[in-house]
């Protein structure tokens, strides 16, 4: 059964024709064209679908179409513009550490998630941050250190 759902993606007001049950996930890829917001392990284990709900940092794998009624839901296409993604953009890439870049926008919403709370994070305060986001790739050292650079 189709519902009208509304919310705000990316700052525009969207209204939704589409079963409530449906994964947010698949509404910002697939009518969205949001593909920077990848699906990993679509049960919430990976935190490569990452989006930030009223500035909270939820995998939208988990999130259901009618969860998201009259959120302020941003992927990372929106928060491209902002000048925090520039300089956490400009720090991953000074330490190295994007490899394949399949978690990257997941891990720069976790950053903005406790930047936007804590403009000076702690190592600790930064690992938990990213506590649902898989690297394959760096160990995660280079993260945290790029994250904490970027917080000075
Ligand atoms: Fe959503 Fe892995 S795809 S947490
Ligand atoms: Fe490859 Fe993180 S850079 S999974």
């Amino acid at each position: 059964m189709m519902e009208a759902i509304v919310c705000k993606l990316n700052g525009q007001e969207i209204t939704l024709a589409t079963d409530p049950a449906r994964r947010l996930l698949d509404i910002i890829r697939e009518d969205f064209d949001c593909k920077g917001t990848k699906e990993g392990c679509g049960e919430g284990e990976c935190g490569a679908c990452a989006v930030l709900l009223d500035g909270r940092l939820v995998n939208s794998c988990l999130i259901t179409a009618a969860m998201a009624a009259g959120k302020d839901i941003w992927t990372i296409e929106g928060y491209r513009d902002t000048d925090r993604f520039r300089l956490l953009k400009e720090k991953l890439a000074e330490y190295g550490s994007v490899q394949c870049g399949f978690c990257t926008p997941g891990i720069i919403l976790a950053a903005e998630a406790v930047l936007s709370k804590n403009p000076h994070p702690t190592e600790v305060q930064v690992r938990e941050g990213l506590s649902g986001n898989l690297c394959r790739c760096t160990g995660y050292t280079m993260i945290v250190d790029a994250i904490l650079a970027a917080a000075r």
